[in-house]
Order: C-alpha cells, then structure tokens, then sequence
C-alpha cells in the first residue's frame, strides 16, 4: 500500500517523459479535438495525435491530408506530436512507450462506446490508462461526422474547425 507520508511529499523528481496518446480518426479534425489535445499538452509532456489508417473505411481525407491538416494547426505547439497508426492502439501505445490513452468524452451517450473500449484495451495491456478529458461546453455537440454532413450540405461550420480544415473542406468540395 503507498505510505500516506509519500503522498505529501514535495514534487517528484523528474522521471521520464510522460507520454499520452490521443487516438481516432480525424476525419477531419476539429476544434473539439483541438481543445482536448492542448488540456492534454498541459497534462502530459508529450501528447501523440494517433489518426487510425483504417483500410476497411473510405475517409473523406486521406491519411496524408488528415496528418498535414493536423500538424499546421500543432506546428507551434512542442509537445504535440502527429502519427499515424495501424494496428492494436495499445500496440501502438506501448511502442511510443505511453502510459496514457486520452479520449474525448462529450455526452452521456459516447460513455457506453468509451467504457466498452477502455475496458478492453485495459484487459489488452493492464498498465495502460485511459484517461478521459471533457472539451469545452461548446464542442460538446461537434463531431466530425457532423461536419462532414453540414458542410456538405452547404451550412456553416464556422467556428467548429480550424481555418485550415475548413479552407480544405471547401477545397474538396469545390471539385465536386
Ligand atoms: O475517433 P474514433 O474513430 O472513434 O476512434 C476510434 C479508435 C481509433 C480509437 C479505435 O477504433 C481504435 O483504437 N482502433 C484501433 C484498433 C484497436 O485497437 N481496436 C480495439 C479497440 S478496444
């Protein structure tokens, strides 16, 4: 058991580098996602942005658009790091040597998902964390599901990406 006397102890000598990974799909990114990666850049020393290569899905931007997209809007931010990843996530975690999985968590209706998948990956690798972070009220509504949609339909998404996804949103869909 952890002796409470450690508990108060002043703070910890440095250690290794804390690495979080922050797992999905991206399709496209937005400014939900932009808010739990910078709570999780203040968290964590690293925060690894994981966009899942899913041969089974056809995204609406390719893994070497969701990744440029990405990494424009985190160039200015060092501990942010994008990757992408196939395979087991806890594969992966393990070998970026992260302790950590963080997920968004936005309704009550993402818990049952999130709860089926933590538990998992925990049965997978039982030294790995999921760790669960809540974006601000007002993403709590974004996903890029929703995105995809309305922009498709010619409504306004205006304050729910970044810039740069938003100008590549227009862009894919000009051509169309
Ligand atoms: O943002 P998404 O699409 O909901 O992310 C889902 C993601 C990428 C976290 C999940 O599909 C995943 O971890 N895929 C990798 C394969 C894997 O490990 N599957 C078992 C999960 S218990």
């Amino acid at each position: 058991m952890t002796d409470p006397a450690q508990l108060q102890a002043g703070p910890a000598a440095p250690g290794p580098e804390r690495v979080a990974v922050y797992p999905g799909s991206f399709d496209p990114l937005t400014n939900g996602h932009v808010d739990i990666i910078l709570r999780g850049a203040r968290l964590f020393d690293r925060i690894v942005v994981a966009i899942l290569v899913n041969p089974e899905k056809t995204p609406l931007f390719t893994i070497d658009e969701r990744i440029d997209m990405a990494r424009a809007v985190f160039c200015g931010e060092p501990r942010v790091e994008v990757e992408a990843f196939g395979g087991l996530l806890v594969d992966y975690a393990r070998r970026r040597k992260a302790a950590v999985i963080v997920r968004g968590l936005r309704a009550v209706s993402d818990f049952e998902y999130e709860f089926q998948m933590a538990l998992m990956n925990r049965r997978l690798v039982p030294d790995i964390e999921t760790v669960f972070m809540m974006p601000a009220e007002a993403y709590t509504y974004t996903s890029s599901r929703l995105i995809r949609e309305i922009f498709a339909l010619g409504g306004s998404i205006s304050g729910l990406v970044p810039e740069i996804v938003e100008g590549r949103l227009r862009k894919k869909f000009a051509g169309r």
